[in-house]
């Protein structure tokens, strides 16, 4: 029986340009793609865009552009990244697609057809940063302020007609369907979508009147598709639609072998709303969701608020080659965890694994054969006779490849890049302990050729099958040293666990694949690459700006009592992210305030400070804590910098 493989990326909003979050899914799914394909499987692998709904509607808007022309040029920027990454996905879907349009009516007509939607008034709370629906329990209450706490900007309210999703009715199904094993990845994540569907699930808003960049609902076109049913449909719009997965053999087998990789933020909605949708549809699951953590810069979360934490993978690629920059996320952290990302870390992978290991390998052997002078592609063992037993250090380069292979083979089988290379650099260190231990270099100056040439033709061995085995990750790199033993950059078959010998090949110039950056260059580079690299959102605090823009008099102004305050006290407040308990004096009078900051200051920062504070707002009570007016700082969902004086004031003067 054939045998398929089918992973999908999330479609990735417009409103940002690609990053290092979205590098990392995309990069983990190309390594994946690539690994099946090597192995024989029928493979597709699925990215794209959603462009959709409120927030790129309104992004638009405020950049004066059409949606769909400023979606034609976020689109072109992530196809441009993707293939300057390497990333070999055999479509990229765009919701404006035509035929995701024809899918997406499909999906909601068989919805329909199923007694599953009907129309209702709703009144109710929405984030447009998650395009998502929140109740009392999702929100955050600051200074007054309902707050969703992944983006930090007040939920809004909304009401409105809409057609609803039966859902309730599908937690018994939802529930036996999470028992199927693997269908939720990792284990960790299944225990946390079954308690939320336990504890109880709502009928959900499909539907939007107020929003007129979407799919018109069929047969009631003031209403457009809600973004998340748009969105999630186009994992079977690439198949076909809804039709074809269940009629069309390969579609069908590869909706059966389809794993859906996405992050923790977005897992509710693939691992709850999709298969109620698709149950509803009557189509089945997919096999399964695979849920990875967050990446994390200097640990911190990537913020357009907060230059430090902007990774462009373009600038990296540019300076290091993209391949390395691909090895770095699928060695360096554990799919599923969450992981912190560095430049030195970067440079520290750059340097060891890729130069010392995987480099000098190529480069001592390929060097070392280009001195025979009878070229190199005779077959193996050349200088022996075949019945003569194993060196010791033949036997152990052998046994350390073919374990190498199998426990690769295993990793990647289990969706474990990291585990897979660690594996595969097993073999590749073994192949540097073979040429310390045999030093080809010393038989050469003993005349001794024929041993020399089957050593070499072990390593070249080993090399061949390490560039198979790294190409998932880094496939032109693995292109480059096939070329460099004289084999074909043929990328396209996953090494069998048992030895065959090198096949032979003509060796060509050895150069350096991944050349060394001296330690004053890596600074360099770091800080140009800080200074250079864009903002993660394309559009930076252009809603705060407009806002600003009602005339009040000067009687309500000097209503505020404003201070200098000193601070003197900072602490996180437990169980959040944001918030930090300051003390603040203000000339002998102590008050708290609770602030929104921590994502651009450390306690350990502000204690010390002078900032402005608005000292008459009416206390509220944040997280337990009574917060006594607020402390001013620039920015609008994200903070950019704290309000402060041009030289010394005392605690709570007055400022007007
Ligand atoms: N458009 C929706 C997805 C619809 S899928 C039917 C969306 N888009 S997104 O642009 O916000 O992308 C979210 C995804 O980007 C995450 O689930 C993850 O795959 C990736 N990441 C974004 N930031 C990330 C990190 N900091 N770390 C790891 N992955 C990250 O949600």
């Amino acid at each position: 029986m054939a045998d398929y493989f089918y992973v999908t990326t999330p479609i990735y909003y417009v409103n940002a340009v690609p990053h290092l979050g979205t590098f990392y899914t995309t990069i983990v799914a190309d390594a994946l793609a690539r690994y099946h394909r090597a192995r024989g499987a029928d493979t597709y692998f699925l990215t794209g865009t959603d462009e959709h709904g409120q927030k790129i509607e309104r992004m638009a808007q405020e950049l004066g552009a059409s949606p769909q022309a400023y979606c034609d040029g976020i689109v072109a920027q992530f196809k441009k990244t993707w293939e300057g990454m390497g990333v070999s996905y055999d479509r990229f879907i765009r919701t404006t697609d035509a035929d995701h349009h024809a899918a997406v009516e499909a999906m909601w007509r068989r919805i329909s057809a199923n007694g599953d939607i009907y129309l209702a008034d709703y009144d109710a709370m929405y984030c447009v940063g998650c395009e998502g629906w929140k109740t009392e329990e999702d929100v955050v209450e600051v200074d007054g302020n309902k707050l969703c706490p992944l983006h930090r900007r007040p939920v809004e309210r909304v009401r409105e007609q809409n057609y609803f999703f039966r859902l309730s009715k599908y937690a018994d199904k939802l529930l036996a369907l999470y028992e199927r094993p693997g269908f939720i990845r990792p284990e960790s994540r299944k225990n946390e979508v079954t308690e939320f569907v336990k504890s109880g699930l709502r009928d959900l808003s499909i539907s939007r009147t107020s929003v007129k960049w979407g799919i018109p609902v069929p047969n009631d076109p003031k209403h457009v598709v809600y973004v998340w049913l748009d969105a999630l449909t186009n994992y079977v719009s690439a198949l076909g639609g809804p039709d074809r997965v269940l009629t069309d053999p390969r579609s069908q087998a590869l909706w059966g072998a389809c794993t859906h990789l996405i992050a923790k933020d977005i897992l509710r909605f693939h691992a709850v709303y999709w298969p109620a949708f698709l149950l509803s549809a009557g189509l089945p699951p997919p096999k399964g969701v695979f849920c990875h953590g967050y990446i994390t810069v200097k640990g911190q979360k990537i913020s357009k608020s907060i230059p430090a934490t902007r990774v462009d993978p373009n600038l990296v690629a540019g300076a290091l080659g993209a391949d390395t920059l691909r090895y770095f996320v699928l060695r360096e952290y554990s799919l599923g965890g969450d992981g912190d990302f560095t430049y030195e870390a970067l440079f520290q992978r750059h340097e060891s694994d890729l130069g010392n290991d995987l480099g000098n390998l190529v480069n001592r052997t390929v060097s070392m054969a280009c001195t025979l002078s009878d070229g190199f592609d005779a077959p193996h063992r050349s200088g022996y006779s075949a019945g003569d037993p194993l060196s010791e250090e033949e036997l152990l380069l052998r046994t350390a490849a073919a374990e190498a292979t199998r426990a690769a083979s295993k990793a990647w089988d289990d969706f474990q890049p990291s585990r897979a290379l660690e594996a595969t650099w097993a073999m590749i260190r073994a192949g540097n302990v073979y040429l310390d231990r045999t030093a080809p270099w010393k038989l050469k100056k003993a005349g001794k050729t024929a041993e020399l040439r089957d050593i070499l033709a072990n390593t070249c061995e080993v090399i061949r099958r390490a560039a198979m085995m790294v190409a998932p990750a880094m496939p032109a790199a693995a292109g480059e040293i096939l070329r460099q033993i004289g084999r074909e950059p043929d990328l396209g078959r996953w090494p069998v666990e048992d030895w065959g010998g090198w096949p032979g090949g003509k060796l060509c110039e050895p150069k350096p694949i991944f050349p060394r950056v001296e330690p004053d260059r890596q600074k360099e580079l770091i800080a140009t690459w800080l200074d250079q690299t864009p903002p993660v959102k394309v559009v930076a605090a252009a809603s705060a700006a407009t806002q600003a823009a009602v005339e009040i008099a000067i009687e309500d102004f000097q209503k505020l009592d404003l201070r200098a305050a000193k601070v003197v006290q900072a602490e996180a407040v437990p169980k959040t992210e944001k918030l930090l308990k300051l003390t603040l004096d203000l000339g002998g009078e102590s008050r708290t305030v609770v602030t929104g900051i921590a994502g651009a200051y450390a306690p350990a920062d502000l204690v010390g400070r002078t900032v402005l504070y608005f000292a008459n707002l009416k206390p509220a009570k944040i997280r337990g804590v009574i917060s006594q007016g607020m402390i001013l700082a620039a920015g609008g969902e994200n903070v950019l910098a704290l309000c402060s004086f041009d030289r010394e004031v005392p605690a709570g003067a007055k400022v007007k």
